[in-house]
């Protein structure tokens, strides 16, 4: 059998208790053996400078090498305001740099987005779906994620406990997986 497929997973938050961060490390878990998530969040990537480029810091060039080396790339994110996080922003613009050489290319994307609200997050996904095609692989359609209600879906060590949510991971991941083996063949 071949190796799994290594998809790094970007979590859209910092929180410790970051919702995203458990619904990121579920899919860990649910992940079918084709596939082996990566869950990294954008903690201690600096903010995009452009005049930095020349000699760029070393925490830029470990998360781009990371998306580089990476078989594919995952979206896990809250939304903020009607859009993404900028922490998730910053690290979306690290890794696109230098220009023509985004990291992305040629990774096959997926974007999950969450909210313990009703709306799921779904202006993130479009966010999202409105940043990437430039500068990322193909990102996978359907089924859309948007996943609302998550405040209860975890328990205090950050198990999931929902059934329902549960399936709709499962069938996400599932789908990922289908989608990252054709991209790849
Ligand atoms: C600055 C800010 C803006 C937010 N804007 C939205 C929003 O537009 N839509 C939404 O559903 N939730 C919004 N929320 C609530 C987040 O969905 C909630 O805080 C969530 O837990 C954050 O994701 P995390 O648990 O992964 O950290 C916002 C929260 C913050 C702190």
């Amino acid at each position: 059998m071949s190796s799994p497929h290594h998809i790094v997973v970007i979590v859209g938050s910092l929180r410790k208790e970051s919702f995203s961060l458990k619904v990121a490390n579920a899919l860990a878990k649910l992940a079918p053996s084709s596939l082996k998530l990566e869950v990294v969040t954008p903690h201690g990537i600096s903010f995009f400078n452009q005049d930095l480029e020349a000699n760029p810091p070393a925490d830029w060039l470990a998360f781009r090498e990371k998306i580089q080396k990476s078989d594919g790339v995952l979206f896990v994110t809250p939304e903020y305001n009607r859009a993404i996080p900028g922490v998730l922003k910053n690290a979306i613009d690290v890794a696109s740099r230098p220009y023509g050489k985004s990291s992305f290319i040629g990774k096959p994307t997926g974007i999950v987005s969450n909210s313990p609200g009703p709306l799921g997050g779904v202006n993130a996904a479009k966010a999202l779906q409105h940043i990437l095609p430039g500068i990322s692989g193909t990102i996978m359609g359907q089924p859309e994620t948007y996943l609302n209600a998550v405040g209860d879906a975890f328990d205090e060590k950050g198990n999931l406990i929902k059934e329902s949510l549960q399936k709709v991971l499962q069938q996400y991941i599932d789908a990922f997986a289908v989608f990252v083996g054709k991209q790849s063949a």
